[in-house]
């Protein structure tokens, strides 16, 4: 444990990285980009993502970086380090994964259960899929309220345990293991699905140029979806990244680090396009399903390999099941982290544990919520004409609060404070990226957030604008 006056930090710059990447490759990955990628026609979604990638991206993360390590504090105290009256903005940064996690607790608890159930599979168990439709075990599990809480709880727990243990033990430790453990079941997934016949299809699908979505104002829809998928992927805005940078050493280098987190994430975005679209064509199913492609459709698939079928299946949720630990392992410690300071502020002692149990004891009740819910089909009341609470807090966290947040930092690096940044990236490099930064955060990032914010509200409620 670390001293109670002090917040700890990553051992090694290796740690940082993988807590960061772990940040960034969650759900967003397995489940929002092959769907996305599905809907978006595939390749011309892909080239979107990629110039948005190296522009917004980067940028953005390393001003995310610059400002935590600068100010050595979660995103409250970050903000208010460049100044009073931009303390709001760490606000909005800390309530934003309060929201997520009261929907990303829950899907991280059926990550368990299909992991739980391939597993079973292996030896024929009574808890696993079994012959059962893939839609039809999904729907009955999530309309179980026993089982959709108790896989819920199961998450949240861990990831306060973990958030508990602090920056070096908790976090660092854990995600020096999960991530490297991830990614090479991530190729071992890689080579079973492009190897399976058929999937040349997939692949096509996926890497051969086709731009016809792109027509009339089609391009526009794809950029908007690209944008918001890679906005929640890097998990930018939402105080994860402050947290982490603040721990991190002064000698390290936040440009290296900058490309490093969104190069990774995008590669391990488009393995997990491999992962799964070749795979989804091969059993001749669809790759434009939507959210049902992560629990129904390639649970479809498993079930139709023969033999190997529940192995392939128990490393693929177990894959998910990490990818999304160390997500919300994160959005905790970003909450937390801020507010963290402010008792130390104050004289008091850091109170991880404390802040741990309430935050992590709020969202988890959140999450619940989400779960008694059963994606709409419980009958419960809902706000705003939702028709599911998860809809609801997404609406708060990636609708409003992250590209929102992002906007106003955009605003205040590139115009009320140019410059804020430049010395502490200079303390461990050359920034040789700066006129590029810099006309990144000035015009190309608000303009573009100020359009993600439009869209968001156009996909919620329904505007038809896109
Ligand atoms: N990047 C995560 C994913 O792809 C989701 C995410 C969004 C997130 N914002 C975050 C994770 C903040 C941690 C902290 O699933």
């Amino acid at each position: 444990m670390e001293n109670s006056k002090q917040k700890g930090k990553f051992q090694s710059n290796f740690g940082f990285l993988m807590a960061a990447i772990g940040s960034a490759v969650g759900l967003g990955n397995l489940w929002g980009f092959p769907y996305k990628m599905g809907n978006g026609g595939g390749f011309a979604f892909l080239f979107l993502y990629l110039i948005l990638a190296v522009c917004i991206g980067y940028s953005c993360m390393l001003a995310e970086f610059a400002i935590g390590r600068k100010s050595g504090k979660g995103a409250i105290g970050a903000y208010e380090r460049i100044g009073r009256r931009f303390m709001f903005n760490g606000w909005i940064a800390t309530m934003a994964p309060f929201f997520l996690m009261m929907f990303y607790l829950c899907l991280g608890g059926y990550c368990i259960k299909y992991l739980v159930a391939n597993f079973g599979d292996i030896f024929g168990a009574s808890w696993g899929v079994g012959d059962v439709a893939s839609g039809d075990f999904f729907n009955t599990f999530v309309a179980d309220p026993v089982q959709a809480v108790g896989f819920t709880l199961i998450f949240a727990v861990l990831t306060i345990v973990i958030v508990m243990g602090g920056v070096a033990n908790g976090l660092e430790r854990f995600s020096v293991i999960a991530m490297p453990a991830l990614f090479v079941m991530l190729l071992i997934t890689v080579i079973r699905s492009v190897t399976l016949p058929g999937a040349a299809e997939g692949l096509a699908f996926m890497f051969k140029p086709n731009f016809e979505v792109f027509k009339g104002w089609g391009w526009l829809k794809v950029l908007a979806s690209a944008g918001g998928q890679l906005f929640f992927s890097l998990s930018l805005a939402s105080s994860a990244l402050i947290a982490y940078s603040s721990y991190l050493d002064k000698k390290e280098n936040l440009e290296k680090n900058a490309l490093i987190v969104p190069a990774a994430d995008t590669t391990v975005a488009i393995l997990c396009g491999l992962a799964t679209l070749p795979a989804v064509f091969a059993s001749g199913l669809e790759p434009t399903q939507g959210p049902g492609m992560l629990f129904v459709t390639l649970q479809t698939v498993f079930q139709s390999m023969s033999g190997a079928g529940p192995i392939f299946g128990t490393i693929f949720y177990l894959l998910v099941f990490l990818a999304a630990l160390t997500s919300s392992i994160s959005m905790l410690e970003g909450s937390v982290s801020s507010f963290m300071d402010r008792r130390l502020e104050k004289g008091k002692s850091q109170g991880r544990t404390f802040l741990c149990l309430t935050i992590g004891g709020i969202s988890t009740a959140g999450a619940v919520l989400v779960a008694l819910d059963a994606l709409g089909a419980a009958g419960l009341p809902h706000l705003f004409g939702f028709s599911t609470w998860l809809d609801t807090f997404d609406l708060f966290s990636e609708g409003i609060l992250m590209p929102g947040g992002c906007l106003i930092m955009t605003i205040i690096l590139g115009w009320i404070r140019p410059g804020y940044i430049d010395d502490e990236i200079k303390l461990s490099g050359s920034y040789r990226s700066k006129p590029f930064v810099e006309i990144c955060l000035k015009f190309l990032a608000p303009v573009f957030l100020a359009f993600i914010v439009v869209v968001q509200m156009d996909g919620f409620f329904k505007l038809g604008l896109f």
